[in-house]
């Protein structure tokens, strides 16, 4: 059985930034901000990560997607910040072929994981347009909930930015 995992490209090579580039594109957006999320990486504000699954039978694993922790936003403190323990989901995409298997909740469920452990994060959030029906449905199934107005109308969003957030359960010792 094929193993689903998330892999935080800390040191990146030059072909992992590339696959990051082409993962943005085939979602439909522009892959401009890629080097600058990097370079956030570099600063520990963001992580940027790649959903993965392991067949035990082949050497390479196979990327299914890609999915971010912004850890800091000082443009918007109520998405990420370090003092308040909240932190923000970004770029989630699940590659066309695999979409529909459970890999999208996966990478939520397991990124909750990894910010509770990792950095002892409470609260997660994310931005997500107000006008996708799947999206919005997606999320509150995993447990978020609007917690603030929407944004007024985008390019990509004729209801606007719809703000979401989730209290993660702390670990028992
Ligand atoms: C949104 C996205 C990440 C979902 O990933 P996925 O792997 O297809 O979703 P999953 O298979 O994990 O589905 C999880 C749940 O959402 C539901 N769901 C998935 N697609 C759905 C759809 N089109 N309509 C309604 N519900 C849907 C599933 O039924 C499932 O519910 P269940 O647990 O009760 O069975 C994926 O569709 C994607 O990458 N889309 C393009 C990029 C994008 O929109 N990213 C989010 C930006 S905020």
């Amino acid at each position: 059985m094929s193993t689903f995992s998330l892999r935080a490209l800390n040191d990146p090579n030059p072909a992992e930034i590339q696959l990051y580039k082409e993962l943005r594109l085939q979602c439909g957006w522009d892959d401009d901000l890629v080097d600058h999320w990097f370079e956030q990486a570099s600063k520990h504000i963001r992580v940027n990560l790649l959903c993965e699954l392991q067949d035990p039978n082949q050497m390479e694993s196979q990327v299914v997607g890609m999915i971010a922790l912004v850890l800091q936003d000082d443009d918007d403190v109520q998405m990420a910040d370090v003092s308040t323990k909240t932190a923000m989901i970004k770029s989630l995409f699940i590659k066309p072929e695999y979409q529909g298997r459970g890999y999208g909740k996966e990478s939520i469920r397991l990124l909750e994981d990894f910010a509770v452990k990792q950095y002892g994060i409470e609260t997660m959030t994310l931005e997500t347009s107000a006008s996708s029906k799947k999206n919005m449905a997606f999320y509150i199934k995993l447990g978020y909930a609007e917690f603030r107005e929407r944004s007024p109308p985008l390019p990509w969003s004729k209801l606007g930015a719809a703000y979401m957030s989730k209290k993660l359960i702390p670990p028992t010792e």
